[in-house]
């Protein structure tokens, strides 16, 4: 594969990428240059037919300390907006089609706890810290903490959390539902996360991509539209060839060898 600076990029299994970001020395602090090969390894495994799924991780201490405090502190607003910082975040999920799981272990603050965020499924150990600290820099979150937070775990919790800097732990996380699932070690975490990435790519990946893109839907439309739309792509469905595998191999007590057509 390869070579990158700042991550750390493998196949563990069938079907599965796996990104691990790879800059200790900063805890993972998600610098410019990160943030570019982190596009680029995903867009790689999108392009990737063998893969089904995807894990992003950290290291045990740190998912991802924020963005890059030393890097952003003198800029100027001309700069922010002139050159639309942090806009190229938004890349590294508006592409993705495949489904991403994040495994949170340790810190996952600012910028890391919006690019845990992003992830179709979070998962955490018991030593995952979740918080938007940028109120204490002067600032507020940039990379879609204030909408994708306030989403998952709803307006007081997020208020709390994004107006005192106040970080969430994993048992909290757990019981308000931010991850699926805890996981009692950071080993386990990665582990399962890679084992449930493996059980997606082991299903058709037409039947896959229109289910994360119906799900996602929710988040933008109304119940009555959401509904139709689903209903639309559901019917799209019949004209894959997978649907016909499926159907064909559970009518045949087979199991399905999918396409992906
Ligand atoms: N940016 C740049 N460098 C960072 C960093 C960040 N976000 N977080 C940690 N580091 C660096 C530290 O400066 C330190 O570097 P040196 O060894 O050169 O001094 C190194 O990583 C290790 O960090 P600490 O010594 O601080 O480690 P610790 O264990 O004592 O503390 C911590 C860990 C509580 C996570 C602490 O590092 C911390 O508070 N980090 C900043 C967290 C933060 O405010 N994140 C939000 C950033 S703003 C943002 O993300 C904006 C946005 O919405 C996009």
């Amino acid at each position: 594969g390869v070579a990158f600076e700042h991550l750390l990029v493998s196949s563990p299994k069938p079907g599965v990428g796996l990104v691990q970001l790879n800059r200790p020395k900063a805890l993972n602090a998600l610098c410019t240059p990160l943030i570019l090969e982190l596009n680029s390894a995903l867009r790689t495994f999108q392009s990737d037919k063998t893969i089904g799924a995807i894990v992003l991780t950290g290291s045990e201490k740190a998912f991802a300390a924020g963005a890059d405090i030393k890097e952003m502190k003198d800029l100027s607003f001309a700069d922010a907006y002139g050159n639309d910082f942090i806009e190229n975040w938004s890349d590294l999920v508006t592409f993705l089609k495949k489904p991403l799981i994040t495994a949170v272990n340790g810190y996952a603050l600012g910028g890391g706890c919006e690019l845990a965020l992003m992830g179709d499924i979070m998962y955490c150990s018991n030593t995952a810290v979740f918080g938007q600290p940028e109120i204490k820099l002067g600032v507020i979150p940039g990379a879609g903490g204030s909408q994708r937070l306030t989403k998952a775990i709803g307006k007081s919790r997020a208020m709390e959390c994004i107006l005192t800097g106040e970080n969430i732990l994993a048992k909290q996380a757990g019981e308000w539902g931010l991850v699926a699932k805890v996981f009692e070690s950071p080993q386990e975490c990665v582990d399962g996360a890679v084992k449930m990435a493996e059980k997606i790519a082991g299903f058709s990946q037409i039947a896959v991509k229109a289910a994360k893109e119906v799900v996602n839907k929710s988040q933008d439309l109304g119940i009555r539209e959401g509904v139709e739309f689903e209903r639309r792509v559901f019917h799209g469905l019949f004209g894959s060839r997978d649907q016909k595998v499926g159907m064909g191999a559970f009518a045949a007590k087979q199991k399905p060898e999918w396409t992906h057509e």
